[in-house]
């Protein structure tokens, strides 16, 4: 197979990294109307190192999921080629594991030394970085040297020329195929006017390409005004941030398009992509700028999930249509996948099974067999943890056996019966019989009609059950694929308010 090339940095047009605003729907409408290359909002390496790859099958999307289950980072293929991960660091070590494990679903590492606010520079990172040189080297070179993919930074100007200078020379040395020179010194304000002069002489003095940032509140407001920021700027690339966050369209030749049709297709990605109610309404406020406290823009502010903005946009049926989509899709996979085929949610076995009654006898449940085993093995008793979902008010059940947790990914109507799928999936993959009519070496049946006949209680043959050690060795050094069904998962961005059951329940 061939390599995909590299992510070129010259000449080209990009949507610059914004905490909160950089998410997929943001990304993709940028990549819609022109962008060449988007960054993803800045994602904190402590955060990202506790991070999970999952692939979401219903939403095709690749997501990187934080142990409280909130989506850190969501992408896709189609952006695969494009997207620039960045990434908050100040500790080469960390920088190089979050680098690595993003690394295959990304076209490039960027590092944040720019960021002036607190919470980004009291832990050494963002424009801290600036001040320490050496730390800024090794935090490069750990990267250039350890992934694959193109490495750049972006910074702000230091207090006089020769100061910037050295600077990004010293980084030019340690091999990163691009810098992006936010046109500000650390201490101004966005209000403030961008330094043309820096950046260009930062461009003359190095051979990588530079790309000029921070443009767009007097210079950039249209597509033609790109041009000529580059022009004052000497250089062959521009990152845009505010201005493509007030209207995206500015990368289109043909734009600006009016800001109410971007908020649409805005809003479209958002509800395709199942993106986190209170950051969609985040990014849709600061379209709606100044009228933010218009009839519409209050009742966006007003909604509490991505249904109730799609209400205030007139577009519940495409809110509609996209759910069922998205729910006829995962019935699809879950009838299609292997029900025999463990799969890992996180920390959870899951396998796609439904209890089904009249496959066991009367006054015989796979919870009942789970019970009896577990007082064999002298294991503690099975314990159930069950949620149910706001749309169907469907059941999913969590069995904890040993210390493993085991879930059926299939919802049930009740929660006896979701509780007795999540008993079956643990019975499957532990190896212990079920109780199902016809099902060999059904103990539990033979016990019963056993102690019917008899009145007393004779040793099961257990003898075609695992110890129990076996099988829980079996079960993690077999570890499948992990591989989720968009159930569970919550998307969302740092630093946000709780998710509303709607993604709870997608
Ligand atoms: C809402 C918002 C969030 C931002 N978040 C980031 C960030 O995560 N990483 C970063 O390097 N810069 C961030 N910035 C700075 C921008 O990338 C950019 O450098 C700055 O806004 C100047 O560019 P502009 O004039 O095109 O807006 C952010 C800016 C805004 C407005």
């Amino acid at each position: 197979m061939m390599a995909a090339a590299r992510l070129s940095f010259s000449d080209i047009t990009a949507l610059a990294p914004m905490v909160r605003v950089g998410t997929l729907p943001m990304r993709l409408l940028a990549l819609d109307y022109g962008a060449d290359v988007v960054y993803c909002e800045e994602l904190i390496d402590i955060k990202m190192v506790q991070c999970q790859r999952v692939v979401n099958e219903v939403l095709e999307t690749v997501d990187f999921v934080a142990p409280d289950d909130r989506v850190m980072f969501r992408t896709c293929k189609r952006e695969k080629d494009r997207v620039v991960f960045q990434m908050g660091t100040a500790d080469p070590d960390r920088a190089l594991a979050v680098a690595r494990l993003v690394e295959k679903d990304v076209a490039a590492i960027d590092v944040n030394m720019g960021c002036p606010k607190e919470y980004s520079t009291k832990g050494g990172m963002g424009a801290a970085l600036l001040s320490d040189p050496d730390k800024i080297e090794a935090i490069l070179k750990k990267l250039v040297t350890g992934v694959s993919k193109p490495v750049t930074c972006k910074i702000r100007i230091l207090p006089s020329l020769e100061e910037t200078i050295s600077l990004v020379q010293r980084i030019e040395k340690t091999g990163v195929t691009a810098i992006a020179v936010h046109g500000r010194f650390k201490e101004e304000r966005p209000r403030h006017p961008v330094h043309c002069d820096y950046i260009q002489a930062v461009a003359q003095a190095i051979s990588i390409p530079v790309i000029a940032n921070g443009g767009s509140l007097d210079l950039v407001k249209t597509n033609s005004d790109i041009e000529e920021f580059r022009k004052a700027t000497g250089t062959s690339s521009v990152m845009l941030a505010r201005a493509a966050m007030w209207n995206a369209s500015v990368f289109t030749r043909q734009g600006p398009l009016p800001v109410e049709k971007v908020m649409e297709e805005y809003l479209k990605y958002a509800i395709r992509y199942d993106n986190n109610a209170f950051n969609t309404k985040y990014c849709l406020c600061q379209m709606l700028r100044d009228k933010v406290e218009s009839p519409l823009g209050k009742q966006v502010q007003a909604a509490q999930t991505n249904a109730d903005i799609s209400e205030a946009y007139g577009l519940q049926d495409f809110y509609q249509q996209t759910l069922e989509q998205l729910q006829t899709r995962r019935g699809a996979l879950q009838s299609s996948s292997q029900p025999d085929r463990p799969i890992m949610d996180g920390d959870v076995t899951t396998m796609a099974v439904k209890f089904e009654r009249r496959e066991y006898p009367p006054q015989i449940t796979p919870k009942m067999f789970l019970l009896e085993w577990s007082r064999k093995e002298k294991l503690e008793q099975p314990q159930y943890e069950t949620v149910q979902r706001s749309q169907d008010r469907a059941f999913q059940s969590t069995v904890t056996v040993a210390e493993k947790k085991y879930r059926s990914s299939l919802w049930e109507k009740s929660k006896k019966f979701a509780e007795q799928a999540a008993a079956i999936v643990c019975l499957r993959i532990l190896g212990i019989p079920e109780g199902r009519i016809g099902e060999e070496d059904s103990g539990l049946v033979c016990k019963r009609k056993r102690e019917g006949r008899m009145n007393g209680t004779t040793e099961e043959d257990v003898s075609k059950k695992r110890h129990v050690a076996d099988i829980l060795h079996s079960t993690e050094t077999s570890e499948p694929t992990v591989v989720a069904n968009g159930d569970g998962h919550k998307p969302t961005t740092p630093e946000k308010p709780p998710e509303s059951p709607e993604q709870l329940t997608l």
